[in-house]
């Protein structure tokens, strides 16, 4: 566990980009994973993007680990970062310490994200006592997004630009291996990097932050429900998928499908004897 914050470290120190990217299942894990991306995370924006609810505040840590042990089976080489979902860290600071300790145990992770909320110093100094490298999120937090106006870029303005600086701070005096900074402007992005030892991985965040993290459902155009204008779409995988999944229904339609080339055939004499 400690050998991948290291490394992760190490990279940092040489001035090399961080990459991250959620998965929630085995064969996107193993695509990912193969693809040498350094931090695979296990977002609870399984929420949104996978089960089709409005909040990530509606999965809880039976759903979590349930993708997690899924992710696990098919992450080789990657850092796995378990995201703990809400209520499951803002309660009671020995919940949190019990789930964390869950994602690491139960679902195998090397650590956990956790967000920003009124009380999280403490929380996450205690997971961090207990052995538990966690990452934290500031900025755009999407299970407090009520408390911050919505799902809107943060810090603004002279006052909560200053306040997000003093949370990455904080996370950082706590014990934070990294910090996700979420939608926030790149000058504000560029300050916080500047000011902290550990890696900021952005989204929304502009270039300066020392790593980037996209959710994979919007890089290969698979979630169509909203599109935040940082989430650039490389590939258009629900075309594809469309065409796919077209083409068997109109072959099954017409007969083409199955051919010879995929169905089984029992030797004449044998099947003489069934007749
Ligand atoms: O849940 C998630 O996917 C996240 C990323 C947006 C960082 O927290």
């Amino acid at each position: 566990m400690k050998n991948k914050i290291d490394l992760l470290l190490k990279k940092n120190q040489r001035g090399e980009k961080i990459t991250m990217l959620t998965a929630y299942d085995f064969p996107f894990a193993s695509v990912i994973d193969s693809c040498g991306i350094d931090i695979i995370l296990v977002g609870d924006s399984l929420a949104n993007v996978v089960l089709g609810l409005k909040s990530t505040k509606e999965v809880g840590m039976a759903e979590m680990l349930h993708h997690t042990k899924a992710v696990r089976r098919a992450v080789k080489n990657a850092m796995l970062l378990g995201d703990m979902p809400f209520n499951s860290y803002q309660r009671h600071s020995e919940d949190a310490v019990k789930n964390a300790k869950r994602f690491i145990v139960e679902a195998g992770c090397d650590a956990v994200k956790l967000e920003w909320f009124d009380d999280c110093l403490a929380v996450t100094r205690n997971i961090v006592k207990a052995g538990i490298p966690v990452m934290g999120h500031v900025g755009l937090t999407p299970q407090t997004a009520d408390k911050l106006g919505g799902y809107k870029v943060q810090g603004k303005d002279a006052v909560s630009a200053r306040r997000i600086i003093e949370q990455a701070q904080a996370l950082e005096k706590a014990g934070c291996f990294s910090i996700v900074l979420e939608c926030v402007p790149d000058q504000l992005a560029a300050e916080i990097t500047k000011k902290l030892k550990i890696p900021t991985i952005g989204i929304g965040a502009g270039p300066h932050c020392d790593g980037q993290v996209l959710v994979t459902y919007d890089l290969l155009g698979m979630f169509s429900t909203f599109h935040p204008k940082f989430a650039k779409q490389y590939v258009d995988l629900s075309a594809l998928m469309k065409k796919g999944v077209e083409q068997f229904r109109k072959e099954v339609e017409s007969g083409k499908f199955p051919d010879k080339a995929h169905s089984f055939t029992m030797p004449k004499e044998e099947w003489r004897k069934v007749k």
